[in-house]
């Protein structure tokens, strides 16, 4: 992590796939609860669903994103406090009406100028800002992609397809950006080693995709939920279960992979691989 220190500038990521269920929220909570324990971290939790905020904190709060937004929309300086989990982890809440903003038309034509505004605001208190997007490929998640540096992907073996992949970033490259996105990756998560059908699709993935598929696999576990339902981290269980490690490793290697693929050359290199066949 050393590497990412001597940068001393922030980063903003969001964890993306548009396929639910795919681990975006879980990913977020330990990819965050990891990076705590070396940098200042803040999450932001933009689906209206709210998983990661129930996960983190079970008091209500008055500032959230959508009354954040709200005030932006009224041009009104609003008070940006996130929530402090712990002295280097810190929360904008998330709210079921971020639903409905999204079909505020000053919303739908300034929303990109608002999250600058936003993330301008607070950028400079953290190292990494961590964005939990919904599933939903709306304003919201357009908007935080325009002002972002980097989006990591989440999929399932059970679920996942080349060509859903490269409709996911022909969707980003819609996205008009100053600089382009940078693709992280995608990594495997609810990853069962044992089973016959896993193995071949990570293996053809692997294949067709070579540097943009991450090393670090997440196995299934049910201390995945069991700690969402807990309030609690996956590390916060006592015998530092086996999911947990893959966690802290997949942490690591993402961190590795700052500043390395951007969105057009993950697009050409889909397309490279296509042509040979
Ligand atoms: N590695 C895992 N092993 C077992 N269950 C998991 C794992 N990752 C996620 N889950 C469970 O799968 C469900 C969907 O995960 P979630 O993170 O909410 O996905 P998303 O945010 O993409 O909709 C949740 O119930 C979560 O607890
Ligand atoms: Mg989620």
């Amino acid at each position: 992590m050393d590497a990412f220190k001597q940068n001393e500038m922030s980063h903003t990521l969001a964890v993306y796939n548009f396929k639910g269920g795919v681990g975006k929220t879980s990913t977020t909570l330990s990819l965050a609860h990891s990076w705590a324990r070396s940098f200042k971290v803040l999450v932001i939790d933009c689906d209206p669903q709210a998983n990661l905020t129930q996960a983190l904190t079970s008091q209500e709060h008055s500032t959230n994103l959508f009354t954040i937004t709200k005030k932006f929309l009224h041009n009104e300086q609003p008070s940006i406090q996130p929530v402090e989990i712990h002295p280097y982890l810190y929360l904008i809440p998330g709210d079921y009406r971020m639903a409905e903003i999204e079909s505020n038309t000053q919303f739908i034509s300034f929303g990109h100028i608002i999250f600058y505004k936003l993330l301008s605001a607070i950028r400079h208190n953290y190292d990494f800002i961590i964005l939990d997007f919904p599933t939903h490929f709306g304003v919201t998640v357009k908007s935080f992609i325009a002002n972002i540096n980097s989006i990591l992907i989440p999929a399932t073996a059970g679920s996942f397809s080349i060509s859903g992949f490269k409709k996911l970033l022909s969707y980003l490259s819609d996205v008009d950006k100053d600089k382009p996105l940078e693709i992280l990756g995608i990594f495997f998560n609810q990853y069962r080693k044992n089973t016959l059908y896993h193995q071949k699709v990570v293996r053809e993935a692997e294949q067709e995709l070579g540097s943009l598929i991450l090393d670090q696999r997440i196995r299934e576990s049910i201390r995945v939920s069991e700690a969402n339902g807990r309030n609690e981290s996956v590390y916060a269980f006592t015998d530092q279960s086996a999911v947990a490690e893959d966690f802290l490793k997949l942490s690591e290697e993402v961190i590795s992979r700052l500043n390395r693929i951007n969105l057009n050359e993950a697009i050409s290199s889909v397309a490279e691989q296509e042509a040979k066949g």
